[in-house]
C-alpha cells in the first residue's frame, strides 16, 4: 500500500512533521549538488516515502559517468510509511542498475535524533557515528520544548535548538566528511529568528553556504498539504571558509515558472561583524530588475560634467583649525552627523563633532566655495535602510562663502564648484532610489561607499536628471514617492 501525506490524518502528520516533497521539487533539490565522488555515501534523514533519494539517484543516472555507486542510508520513524519507502528504494536499485550504477540501501526504522545524538556523544556502548559524502533532507518541523527527550538528546552533543528541523540539520552537518555536501529544504525561520542564533553560529561555522533558493509565494513549496510556511532550499559544503560570493535564486513555486538567479557577495548575505549572524536573503527579482534598469543607462558622471570627491577635511591634519561652534573667522564644516533627511542641519551644537573650521591661508585649499553640492555618506550602518544615503547642501540654508566637507563624506561638484540646482536635485532623487541601492548592493558587500564606486556608476542623461529635479517639489519625499518619480523618468528616457 502506498501512503501519501494526503491520506494521513492531519494530527499524525503534524506530530511526525510529515510533509512530503513533490517529485519536481525533489529533482530540483537533487540538481543543486556540486561534483560528487564516484562512490557516494548518501544520507536521507526523515526519508518519508523516499522521494529525495529517488530524485538524487535519478539525477546520477541521467548524468552518466560521474557517480558509479550510491550507498544510501535512510532514517524514518514512521512504521506506516516504511513499505512505500522500501518499494521506492527497490525501484531506485533497478533504475541505477540499468544506468550502470550500483545502488545499495539501508532503511533504519529509528529515531534519527536519538540515535545520532547517542552515537555522536560517544557513549561507551554506542557504535561510532556513520559518515556521509552527501545528504539530502526535508526534515520534520515541529517545536521541541526545553525538557523534551529530543531537546535533551540534542543538548548532549552541544546542539541547543527549539525546532526539530534545526536539530536534524545540526546532526546531519556533524555526519558529513570534510567537503561533504548538504542540500536541504527547511522553513526560512532559522535565517533571522532570534532563537535560532546558536543554530546559525553552529551552521555557519561548519558549513559553507553555496546557494540559497527562495520561493516568492509563501504557499508554493508545500501547497498540496496546505502548509503556510516560507521555505528555502540551501546547498552547503562542509568546511570553514565561506565563499566570497554565493548564488541566490528564486521562483514563484508554480510549475514551469521562470527562475531568477543572482550572485551576491557573501558579506551581503551574512554581514561580517554581525554577532546575530542573520542570513539576509535579498529579493532577487528586485535586484535583477535593478541591474536591467542600470544597464540601460549610458551617461557617465564625467559626461554630465560632474565629479565626485571624498571630503577634503581630514580631522587629524587640521585639528588646530577645527571649532566646536561657529565663530568669527570660521566657515561651516559638514560631517555625516549633519545629514537631516534631504538637507543638512547645521550647526548641530549638541553633536560631538566640530561644526566649524577656521578660514585662513592654511585651511583654504581644503575648503570649497559655497554652492549646491550633493553629499553622500561614505559609511552607513548596517541598520540603515539604504547603502547609499544622499543629501543636498543648500547654500540658501547655510549662509557662508566657503564650506568644508569632512573626510567621511563624498561630495558631487562641478570642477570644484557647486552644481546647477535641478541637476543636483535630480541626482539626489536618483542616488536615493531603491533601484540604485539594489544595484549597488550587488557588487558592494561592505557598508562603505567609495567615491570610485560612485564615479563608475551609470547615470541617466542630463535632461532626465534635470526633469527628475524639476519634478521633486520637495526633498522630503517618502521612499515610495522617490522610487515612483525616478522610475517614471527612467522609463520615459528609454
Ligand atoms: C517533512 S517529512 C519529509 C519526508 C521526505 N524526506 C520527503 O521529502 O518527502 C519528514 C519525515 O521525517 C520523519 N520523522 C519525523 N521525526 C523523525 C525522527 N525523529 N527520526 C526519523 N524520522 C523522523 C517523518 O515521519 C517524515 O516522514
Amino acid at each position: 500500500m502506498k501512503i501519501g501525506a494526503e491520506e494521513m490524518p492531519r494530527k499524525r502528520q503534524e506530530e511526525l512533521g510529515q510533509f512530503l516533497t513533490a517529485p519536481l521539487l525533489a529533482d530540483f533539490m537533487a540538481s543543486m549538488f556540486g561534483p560528487l565522488p564516484r562512490t557516494v555515501r548518501l544520507l536521507d534523514a526523515g526519508a518519508g516515502a523516499g522521494s529525495l533519494t529517488t530524485a538524487f539517484a535519478a539525477r546520477c543516472c541521467r548524468k552518466r559517468g560521474e557517480v558509479r555507486a550510491i550507498e544510501a542510508s535512510l532514517y524514518e520513524i514512521d512504521g506506516e510509511i516504511l513499505e512505500s519507502l522500501s518499494a521506492a528504494m527497490s525501484e531506485c536499485e533497478h533504475r541505477c542498475s540499468d544506468a550502470g550504477i550500483r545502488f545499495t540501501f539501508t532503511i533504519h526504522s529509528t529515531d534519527f535524533i536519538r540515535e545520532m545524538s547517542t552515537r555522536l556523544a560517544g557513549d561507551l556502548f554506542a557504535s561510532k557515528p556513520p559518515v556521509f559524502d552527501a545528504a539530502i533532507a526535508n526534515p520534520p518541523y515541529r517545536k521541541i520544548s526545553t525538557d523534551s527527550a529530543e531537546r535533551r538528546a540534542l543538548r548532549s552533543v552541544g546542539v541547543e535548538t527549539s525546532n526539530l528541523y534545526t536539530g536534524f540539520i545540526s546532526l546531519i552537518q556533524r555526519l558529513l566528511v570534510p567537503r561533504g555536501q548538504l542540500v536541504g529544504i527547511t522553513p526560512r525561520s532559522f535565517c533571522n529568528g532570534p532563537y535560532f542564533r546558536p543554530f546559525r553560529e553552529d551552521f555557519l561555522s561548519q558549513l559553507e553556504l553555496r546557494r540559497l533558493h527562495v520561493f516568492e509565494s509563501r504557499q508554493a513549496a508545500f501547497r498540496d498539504d496546505g502548509v503556510l510556511q516560507e521555505n528555502i532550499i540551501f546547498h552547503a559544503v562542509k568546511g570553514r571558509n565561506q565563499p566570497d560570493e554565493m548564488l541566490i535564486s528564486s521562483s514563484s513555486g508554480e510549475h514551469g515558472d521562470d527562475m531568477t538567479k543572482t550572485v551576491f557577495p557573501f558579506a551581503e548575505i551574512v554581514h561580517p561583524h554581525d554577532s546575530e549572524k542573520f542570513i539576509h536573503i535579498p529579493s532577487t527579482a528586485g535586484h535583477a530588475k535593478a541591474k536591467e534598469t542600470m544597464d540601460g543607462l549610458s551617461s557617465s558622471l564625467a559626461s554630465l560634467g560632474v565629479t565626485v570627491s571624498t571630503g577634503r577635511v581630514v580631522e587629524f591634519r587640521l585639528k588646530q583649525a577645527l571649532r566646536k561652534e561657529p565663530d568669527r573667522g570660521t566657515v561651516p564644516l559638514l560631517y555625516p552627523c549633519h545629514f537631516n533627511g534631504g538637507t543638512v542641519h547645521w550647526p548641530k551644537l549638541e553633536a560631538r563633532k566640530p561644526n566649524a573650521i577656521l578660514d585662513n591661508d592654511e585651511t583654504r585649499p581644503w575648503l570649497v566655495p559655497s554652492g549646491v553640492y550633493l553629499l553622500t555618506k561614505r559609511f552607513t550602518s548596517k541598520e540603515e535602510r539604504r547603502r547609499l544615503v544622499a543629501c543636498l547642501y543648500d547654500p540658501e540654508l547655510v549662509s557662508a562663502e566657503w564650506v568644508g566637507f569632512e573626510n567621511h563624506l563624498n561630495y558631487f561638484h562641478a570642477s570644484g564648484h557647486g552644481l546647477e540646482r535641478t541637476l543636483a536635485v535630480g541626482l539626489y532623487a536618483f542616488l536615493n532610489s531603491t533601484v540604485v541601492d539594489q544595484y549597488f548592493r550587488r557588487f558592494s558587500g561592505h557598508t562603505q561607499v567609495n567615491a570610485t564606486d560612485l564615479r563608475t556608476l551609470a547615470y541617466p542623461d542630463r535632461n532626465t536628471l534635470q526633469a527628475m529635479g524639476r519634478d521633486m517639489k520637495t526633498l522630503e519625499l517618502s521612499q515610495d514617492e522617490i522610487d515612483q518619480l525616478v522610475n517614471k523618468h527612467l522609463h520615459a528616457c528609454r
